[in-house]
């Protein structure tokens, strides 16, 4: 498995992270260019890139949050940033093809988060990605209020 190597975001970051992002997800489900820009600008030690050769091959980014659920208005608002909340939130984890680059960044979250005394880690997903994020902990606490992208996503729990 190829390793990488795993740093806080800097805003100089967007434009990678920007065309990884409209690469993994159809456009009703990726963040704007400058949604991202506001993220990297309010949480850049919650967003996680992943490099290899130098390069940005992923990463995975939320804010930290009072609530155990992601609501669909956080996405698109930096202020929902809570640094002393209990909750290390998931709004996005991508990565290139290659394997195993997404359980890194998936630990790498889990471990900073772990470091800061949070409660847990807590993140959104269709159906088809139960299975992968419960093979690293993460508990299906069932189908939750989003409507992003006009799909159910499950609120999926990883207690530390
Ligand atoms: C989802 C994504 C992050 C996975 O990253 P990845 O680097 O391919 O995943 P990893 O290599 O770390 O893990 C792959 C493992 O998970 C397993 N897996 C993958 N999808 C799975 C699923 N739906 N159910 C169960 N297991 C699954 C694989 O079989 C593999 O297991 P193995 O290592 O025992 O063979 C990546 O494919 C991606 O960026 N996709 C587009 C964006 C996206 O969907 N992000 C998640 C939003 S909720």
């Amino acid at each position: 498995m190829e390793h990488l190597h795993i740093r806080t975001a800097r805003p100089a970051d967007l434009t990678a992270c920007a065309a990884i992002e409209s690469a993994c997800f159809p456009p009703e489900q990726a963040a704007r260019r400058e949604d991202l820009r506001q993220r990297l600008a309010a949480y850049p030690d919650h967003i996680l890139v992943g490099e290899r050769q130098g390069a940005i091959a992923g990463y995975i980014m939320g804010p930290v949050i009072g609530q155990p659920y992601i609501e669909d208005n956080m996405f698109t608002d930096p202020g929902c940033h809570d640094p002393s909340g209990p909750y290390q939130s998931v709004f996005s984890l991508a990565v290139l093809p290659a394997r195993g680059l997404g359980g890194q960044l998936i630990r790498a979250m889990a471990d900073l988060a772990r470091r800061e005394g949070r409660r847990a880690v807590t993140l959104t997903c269709l159906d088809s990605k139960v299975g992968y994020y419960a093979a690293f902990g993460f508990q299906d606490h069932g189908v939750g209020s989003s409507v992003h992208g006009g799909v159910p996503w499950h609120n999926m729990l990883l207690e530390l």
